[in-house]
């Protein structure tokens, strides 16, 4: 096989052989394939497709292109991805309900990408928090105490890295088994037997219909079938912000008030229909319920953070999470009824006020984002408060309360909520 047979093939609409697919992802991380070659193949891939067992055959070449973790001593363990959202502060809570229930978590994140924010950034704005453990690290505290969260490391699904920063040059990033194969490299690299799927549906995230985000939740599923893998997807809405707030400390604040609260709110029934389904797969004992409703769930938040370096006290005290030194109310100015939140400019404004990242180098301030005090479908009056902005000076308060004010839309006749979370029909 040469780089020349490899897009001719594609570019006329040819299938590849699992041989094939392979070799292109040795050739991409041994270099000897050149940019322009691979991205040749990407838009081929692009406009021509892969069909499922190419995409199957790809994603498994992509895994094995790094290490591939095992955890041969803890029995069934979980995993879950989300594909981004806003706001979208599930993981810190899915991760210690599932282990207060039994089932042994381990699970890697990256950052955010886009307007949606990342698990990493969120966990690290906790003081001390470590999301560098290795594999090794990972392992030996999951043995402990039955969770354990890593940030990815370099050797994680390396040939994914490569084609994503040629995906993301090339215009190439949307497509659907480019995408699937990206997601279920790095999860199956990733070591877990059981792996949970929370695909995002709506205006802040990257499938904006059902009809998409089915059709990625199939791909993905599947994806996890032909390697041998339990998965299971759930359709999340994100045409409003899951958590009460977004931005990295907030968003912690909300999601510790929230498993306080039990798990009640749009963001808590996400995680336990997650959590639950995650149970059911991995054979729990014990309920997520009972664990929120016994406090176990609780203790093992406060376990784990302690486990991994960070200072556990935030979880009773949120207060010494940071926070930002100006903050200011924005009220809504209109009488009716919320019938919709643009949720992509809302986690732009938050990435401004400097929450996320607009290039890779960009220092994040974890202080910073915005408490959301309306839902889809309530009914206001001209002095409701819609938004609490957090910022780091005066002017970018300014800024935000002026881009915020046009995120909600206010009418005379209420609109029914899209569905909050349902799983994935095959
Ligand atoms: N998330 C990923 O990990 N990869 C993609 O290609 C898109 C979203």
């Amino acid at each position: 096989m040469t780089p020349n047979d490899f897009i001719r093939a594609k570019r006329d609409g040819r299938r590849h052989s699992p041989a094939e697919l392979r070799w292109f992802v040795n050739a991409l991380t041994d270099e000897t394939i050149a940019d322009y070659q691979a991205t040749a193949w990407l838009m081929a891939a692009f406009l021509n497709g892969l069909d499922v067992d190419e995409t199957s055959s790809l994603t498994l070449a992509m895994a094995e292109s790094g290490a591939m973790l095992e955890f041969p001593t803890l029995g069934t363990v979980v995993d879950k991805h989300s594909t981004g959202g806003v706001g979208d502060a599930v993981t810190p809570l899915f991760i210690p309900i599932v282990a207060a229930c039994g089932v042994p978590v381990v699970k890697m994140s990256g950052r955010g990408l886009g307007f949606t924010g990342g698990t990493l950034d969120k966990l690290e704005s906790i003081p001390g928090f470590r999301g560098d453990l290795d594999p090794d690290e990972l392992l030996a505290q999951a043995e402990r105490i039955g969770c354990a969260w890593g940030g990815q490391t370099a050797n994680h699904a390396p040939a994914d890295k490569i084609l994503y920063a040629l995906r993301d040059a090339t215009e190439t990033v949307e497509s659907l088994p480019l995408i699937a194969a990206s997601i279920m490299s790095k999860k199956l690299a990733a070591g877990a037997g059981v792996i949970m799927l929370d695909v995002k549906c709506g205006n802040g995230a990257f499938m904006q219909t059902p009809q998409e985000a089915h059709d990625l939740a199939l791909a993905l599923v599947s994806i996890a079938g032909s390697a041998g893998r339990c998965a299971r997807a759930f359709i999340t809405d994100m045409n409003q912000p899951l958590a009460t707030a977004v931005g990295n400390a907030l968003e912690l604040k909300a999601a510790f008030a929230e498993l306080k609260s039990g798990m009640k709110g749009r963001l808590g029934r996400v995680v336990m229909a997650l959590a639950e389904a995650a149970c059911n797969e991995a054979g729990a004992q014990v309920s997520p319920r009972k664990a929120v409703d016994s406090g176990a769930a609780k203790d093992k938040l406060r376990e784990w953070i302690e486990a991994q370096g960070g200072d556990e006290r935030v979880v009773d005290d949120p207060s010494l999470l940071p926070s930002a030194p100006v903050t200011e109310s924005v009220m809504i100015g209109a009488r009716g009824f919320v019938t919709g939140i643009d949720c992509q400019a809302i986690g732009e404004v938050v990435r401004s006020l400097g929450a996320g990242r607009l290039s890779v180098n960009d220092v994040i301030d974890p202080s910073v984002g915005i408490e959301i005090f309306v839902e889809l479908g309530d009914e206001v009056g001209e002095s409701t408060r819609v938004f609490e902005v957090h910022a780091a000076s005066e002017a970018d308060a300014a800024q935000a309360v002026g881009e915020l004010r046009k995120t909600i839309t206010v009418s005379d006749d209420p609109v029914e909520s899209p569905i909050l979370v349902q799983p994935m029909e095959a």
